[in-house]
């Protein structure tokens, strides 16, 4: 593909996970990949051609998310963006292992969350609305199924900072919108993931499809949702739960 047709996706929270699956889609359909996270790539994806650039930032900081962006926009040299993953986030517990909730853990703990899960992808719709609008592209948020309901492990900051990233989404959709750029949200149940812990398992008599689901799973759609033929949806939230979502 020539470099004038190549696509580019920024995306953060690269080095696993979801995160990971998702790079690999969109570099397996031959889009140009930009990424961060605070750790280096797995030395397998060193030598992808598409995963041109990966920068090492904790975006939990905002003056990091700042050279963040402008180390992109500097690699970018002007070049448009035709799509925004924000997928990096923590779900942290207590030092007991226990949901952080209202009544316990450091408030401060709190204000970390809410920095990296919800002011982060703020910061970076911002930082990256110019090559956005020039390539009418995508952002998609990586909200979660317990911004919407009480979840049995994810604490009350995560769920809090997930639903105020959902209602983000909404309100992005509509001022990005004058940009030419569609805002969607994709709110998964539960993956296998390194997020999960085996207490999850017993979560799945609650799911109708009967099991987890895969990071592919989720790369698949937020792959789907920048391109064409969704070309008319933005403002809306998918959920990616095997049904979960729906008790
Ligand atoms: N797994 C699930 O079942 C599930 C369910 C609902 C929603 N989600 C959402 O899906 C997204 C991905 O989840 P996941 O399960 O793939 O998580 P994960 O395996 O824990 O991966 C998180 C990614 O974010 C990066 N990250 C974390 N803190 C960062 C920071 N301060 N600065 C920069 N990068 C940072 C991590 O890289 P470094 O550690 O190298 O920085 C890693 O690449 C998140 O938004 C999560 O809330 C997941």
């Amino acid at each position: 593909m020539s470099s004038e047709a190549r696509k580019t996706v920024v995306l953060t929270g690269a080095s696993r996970g979801i995160g990971h699956a998702t790079v690999k889609r969109f570099s397996q359909e031959g889009w140009r990949v930009l990424t961060c996270s605070r750790d280096v790539i797995p030395d397998s994806c060193q030598y992808d051609p598409n995963w041109t650039n990966h920068i090492t930032a904790d975006l939990g900081q905002p003056e990091e998310t700042n050279r963040f962006v402008e180390e992109a926009l500097t690699i970018l040299g002007g070049q448009p963006v035709h799509a925004l993953v924000n997928n990096a986030a923590i779900s942290p517990k207590t030092s007991f292992k226990e949901r952080l909730g209202i009544l316990n853990g450091d408030v401060d703990a709190w204000r970390e969350v809410f920095e990296l899960n919800f002011f982060t992808p703020l910061q970076l719709a911002r930082g990256f609305a110019k090559p956005l609008h020039q390539g009418k592209g995508v952002i998609v948020n990586i909200t979660s199924i317990a911004g919407h309901a009480i979840h049995p492990f994810a604490g009350s900051a995560y769920s809090t900072s997930k639903a105020a990233l959902s209602a983000l989404t909404r309100e992005m959709a509509v001022e990005f919108a004058t940009l030419g750029v569609r805002v969607n949200a994709v709110a998964p149940g539960e993956i296998e993931t390194a997020m999960i812990g085996p207490e999850y398992e017993a979560l799945i008599p609650r799911i109708p499809m009967g099991r987890m689901g895969t990071t592919e799973e989720v790369a698949g759609v937020v792959f789907q949702l920048c391109g064409k033929d969704f070309g008319y949806v933005t403002g809306t939230e998918i959920f990616l739960t095997g049904g979960q979502h729906l008790y």
